[in-house]
């Protein structure tokens, strides 16, 4: 690893279908970042147990959010890619943080909020310490970046607020993380409700498209997505449905809003949408014949998890000895 240049890390949950809205807003500017930073991507698979998880499928999912990351255009031999529960320092330093973390600021979380709302026969203590634990995946890099979506900016501020404090009680001890946001792409909203992003928990199969779905599926679902009273193809706060597929539209074929508005003016919502259906089909199919190629090959897989635990393992042990020592844990006699 490079020492010189800056240290990025992100993750993302292998639960439920990887969406759309992931991907433009996120993983697909993860690939960018790999020339310029030492980038950690993560398949944070113990975050995921915060809800209730069926054993097998969960197990799968991790391994084809593996072979999506790499289908996607992240490079092993460039980035670290690996599974956070492959490197068992993230639980440890969670522990050293949640002696730091006080009750009061996790409960008044949002998303631990909306997540004992909507599961509320099943609110766990690692649903609390869920930002906890992001904290302790992104202070054991001594990450300056976090490449993040809107929605996860409360969680970056706690995780500042640990490193500040932790640095403060015993030291300085962790670099204190920034947040790296996007230019565009970072909100794509549901489809049939704009009001909202689009969301992979989202209970309307019509609200979301998933990286994985078929042609038909992509077509149908642009058909009926929502649309606004006019029939203008043009870009307003006051269309934010509109809007969004024209985000979506500019996304995925690359060219601008303004072009797009004037490819589109005069035509009707109709033609509009199977242009954005097209685009975005001709962005996923390549990804996904890639994925499939991958997710067969587990012996590429596996050497590549096994690179990424190591080195990032390297990386951790490093972390974690020097926060054991800072809070006097008697080091282990060799
Ligand atoms: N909470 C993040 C999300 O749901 C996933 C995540 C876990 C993460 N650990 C992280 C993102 C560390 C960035 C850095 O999107």
């Amino acid at each position: 690893m490079d020492n010189v240049k800056k240290t990025v890390f992100s993750g993302v949950q292998p639960t439920g279908k990887i969406t759309l809205g992931n991907y433009l807003g996120a993983i697909r500017n993860w690939t960018p970042l790999q020339d310029e930073y030492n980038c950690l991507y993560c398949v944070v698979d113990l975050h995921s147990l915060t809800v209730a998880q069926v054993p097998a499928e969960l197990r799968k999912n991790t391994m084809d959010l593996v072979a999506l990351y790499i289908a996607c255009g992240i490079d092993p031999n460039k980035s670290t890619l690996f599974i956070q529960s492959h490197v068992h320092q993230h639980a440890e330093l969670a522990w050293i943080l949640d002696t730091v973390a006080y009750i009061g600021e996790l409960n008044r979380m949002t998303q631990f909020k909306d997540k004992s709302r909507k599961h509320a026969d099943n609110i766990n203590m690692g649903l609390m310490n869920y930002p906890v634990l992001m904290a302790s995946d992104i202070l054991l890099y001594q990450t300056e970046l976090v490449p993040i979506g809107k929605d996860q900016t409360q969680h970056l501020e706690l995780a500042r607020d640990l490193a500040e404090r932790f640095n403060g009680r015993y030291s300085d001890t962790f670099a204190v993380p920034e947040a790296l946001t996007y230019k565009s792409g970072s909100s794509i909203k549901s489809l049939q409700d704009t009001s909202v992003k689009m969301s992979k928990s989202d209970p309307n199969e019509n609200a979301v498209v998933s990286l994985m779905d078929d042609k038909d599926a992509i077509a149908r679902k642009f058909k009926r997505a929502v649309t606004d009273c006019d029939t203008a193809v043009r870009f307003a706060e006051d269309k934010a449905a509109i809007s969004n597929l024209l985000t979506i539209y500019s996304l995925c074929s690359g060219e601008s809003i303004e072009k797009a508005e004037f490819r589109f003016a005069g035509k009707g919502y109709g033609e509009f949408k199977q242009a954005v259906a097209d685009a975005v089909i001709a962005v996923v199919e390549p990804i996904q014949a890639e994925q499939k190629r991958l997710a067969a090959d587990k012996a590429y897989l596996e050497g590549v998890l096994k690179q990424g635990a190591e080195q990032a393992g390297r990386l951790a042990r490093r972390t974690l000895d020097k926060v054991y020592r800072k809070v006097g844990l008697v080091g282990r006699f060799r």
